[in-house]
C-alpha cells in the first residue's frame, strides 16, 4: 500500500488495537510471546528490538511499500488510530514487516488495515508472505474487534493481488484511489 492512501483517523481517545497473540491480553504479552503459524511469529517492534530489524524489498518493489524506517514513522503518526508495527520472524530471523491500523468505514464499522506489509527480498517466494498474512488475520479475528479487513495494493503488484485473492479478499473498486486498488475481507 502506498503511504498516499490516507484513510481517516479514528476519533481521538479511541482505544488502540492490540494484536492478541495466543491468548495474550496485552501488547507486551503478545510481543514477548510472539505468535506462530507454520514457523512465522509476529513480534511487535519495541525500543528493545527495533535496531535488530533489517528488512527491505528489492529496488523494483520500492514503489509498492514504504521502507522499514518510514513504516515506523507512519505508525507513530497513526498511534492514536491503533498504529502498530510487527516484525515477521521465521525462527530467529526477521523476514518481513507488517504495520496495522484502525479505520472506520462510511457506516462507522471498525475495519483493520494492514497498512504496510512486505517480505524481505531474500525471503520472498518461499511461502512466508502467505503464512505471515494468515497468522496476522488469525490474530485480528481473535480480537473480535473488527467487521472487516481493508487494504490497498498498487496496480501491477500481481504477487500481492494473488496473495490476497487466495486468502479470500475481494476487489472493492469503489474504494480505489488512483493506482491504489482496494480489497476487503469481511470477518
Ligand atoms: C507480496 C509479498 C508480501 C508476498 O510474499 P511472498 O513471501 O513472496 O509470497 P509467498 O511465497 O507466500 O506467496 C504467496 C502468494 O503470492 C502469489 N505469488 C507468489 N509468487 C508469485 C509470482 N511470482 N507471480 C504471481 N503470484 C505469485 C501466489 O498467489 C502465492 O500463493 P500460492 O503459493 O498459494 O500460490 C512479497 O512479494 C513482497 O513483499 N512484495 C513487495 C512488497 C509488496 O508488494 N507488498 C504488498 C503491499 S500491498
Amino acid at each position: 500500500m502506498s503511504p498516499r492512501r490516507e484513510r481517516g483517523d479514528n476519533a481521538p481517545g479511541q482505544s488502540r488495537t492490540i494484536c492478541i497473540t495466543g491468548g495474550a491480553k496485552t501488547v507486551k504479552d503478545a510481543a514477548s510471546r510472539g505468535c506462530s503459524f507454520g514457523g512465522i511469529r509476529l513480534v511487535e517492534i519495541t525500543p528493545d528490538n527495533w535496531r535488530d530489524i533489517k528488512v527491505e524489498v528489492s529496488c523494483e518493489q520500492k514503489g509498492f511499500v514504504a521502507s522499514y524506517v518510514l513504516t515506523l514513522a507512519r505508525a507513530y503518526v497513526y498511534r492514536r488510530s491503533g498504529g502498530l508495527v510487527f516484525a515477521l520472524y521465521s525462527e530467529e530471523s526477521p523476514v518481513g514487516l507488517l504495520m496495522q491500523r484502525d479505520w472506520e468505514d462510511d457506516e462507522g464499522l471498525p475495519v483493520c488495515i494492514p497498512d504496510q506489509f512486505f517480505i524481505d527480498r531474500d525471503y520472498q517466494g518461499r511461502g512466508y508472505g502467505k503464512k505471515a498474512m494468515q497468522t496476522w488475520l488469525d490474530n485480528v479475528r481473535k480480537t473480535c474487534r473488527y467487521k472487516a479487513i481493508g487494504l490497498c495494493y498498487k496496480e501491477g503488484d500481481t504477487v500481492a493481488e494473488n496473495l490476497y485473492a487466495g486468502l479470500g479478499f475481494i476487489r472493492r473498486p469503489q474504494d480505489d484511489d488512483g493506482d491504489e486498488l482496494a480489497m476487503v475481507l469481511l470477518l
